[in-house]
């Protein structure tokens, strides 16, 4: 295999995976992933965050090359997301095991074959049923440029184009599982974009740790219900009412009603792996980044040796698509 994969079956102890449940629901609130803002003042300002993976995913119709009307798309690809835990700042009570989990840990480390492993981030993705996650890989990270100050599509075009690999902080992630349900699999192409997907069942208290900002990733359609997936919209929150009960609300209107094991429940915990600790210290003092301009610049010179930008350069809006298209490299849609 082009890119290697961890497994764990099971991931935490008994106790320990039912505290992930019971986290979720004392989070109890969770927003849409498309709030996450966009950067004034720079390129694609005013576009989704994801504005590669949601074009591919229009573009395509998703794995299965569904056809659908681009409202319905857009709902079944709006999943709810919230943050458990940021760099060293626990968001949720009881999320500290997982943070510093030790098999995570120690797969990071092998993965990249780089010794020193800073857990970054634990984040919870919610899929309601007939929602789906766009085939995509993870937003990467590179000394100067990040997701908190920079579009998200933009340095996922800077990881496919191979230009700056020696920015570049590797990140290891895990996506773990703490329930089961109908559909949703975990559908990654570990050989690459032009390889087979596997289409992994998801089970509770189960995990994958890999590359996902260069391996190709999705989730298959969770299981439908008479749950109306199309009148999903942004701004509307995923709600925990009691024991098994979810809501979807639109202010205090209730738009739709969800049992625990209709939903989707992941959560993914991302690490810096680091070669050794003058690397790690470039990191935190910030002594070798890159400016975005001097990237784009970069990638704009790129372009133009390619002979894909003759003549002037385009306009920003014109300059994303061509970016998105140049370098990032989808797989194919498969039959349905
Ligand atoms: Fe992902």
């Amino acid at each position: 295999m082009a890119h290697p994969h961890h497994s764990f079956d099971p991931l935490l102890s008994a106790a320990g995976a039912e505290r992930m449940v019971r986290i979720c629901e004392q989070f109890g609130s969770f927003k849409m992933y498309s709030e996450e803002p966009t950067f004034a003042g720079l390129i694609g300002e005013g576009l989704p965050a994801r504005w590669d993976a949601a074009r591919n995913f229009v573009k395509t119709g998703g794995r299965f090359g569904r056809n659908e009307p681009l409202q319905v798309l857009a709902a079944r690809t709006n999943y709810f997301r919230e943050t458990y835990a940021y760099g060293n700042e626990e968001r949720v009570e009881g999320i500290k095991p997982f943070l510093h989990h030790e098999g995570f840990i120690a797969a990071a480390r092998k993965l990249f074959g780089r010794p020193i492993i800073e857990p970054a981030i634990v984040y919870a993705n919610l899929l309601v049923p007939g929602q789906e996650l766009a085939v995509h890989t993870d937003v990467p990270e590179f000394r100067g440029v990040n997701r908190k100050k920079h579009p998200q599509w933009l340095i996922v075009a800077m990881h496919h184009s191979g230009l700056f690999e020696q920015w570049r902080m590797p990140i290891a992630t895990g996506v773990s599982w703490f329930h089961d349900c109908g559909g949703g699999e975990f559908a990654f192409y570990p050989d690459g974009a032009k390889g087979k997907p596997v289409a992994h069942p998801v089970h509770y208290n189960t995990a994958l740790l890999m590359d996902t900002d260069t391996v190709f990733h999705g989730v298959d359609r969770v299981a439908e219900t008479a749950a109306p997936v199309d009148k999903l919209r942004p701004g509307m929150r995923l709600k925990h009412v009691d024991a098994d009960r979810w809501v979807m609300a639109d202010g205090d209107e209730v738009i739709a009603e969800y049992r625990w094991n209709e939903l989707r429940y992941s959560i993914s915990w991302k690490a810096y792996c680091f070669a050794d600790e003058a690397e790690q210290r470039a990191w935190q003092h910030s002594t070798d980044d890159l400016s975005v301009t001097a990237v784009v610049d970069r990638l704009v010179e790129d372009l133009r040796a390619r002979g894909i930008i003759t003549g002037e350069r385009p306009s920003d809006t014109v300059l994303v698509d061509v970016l998105i298209d140049s370098y990032i490299r989808y797989p194919e849609p498969a039959a349905a």
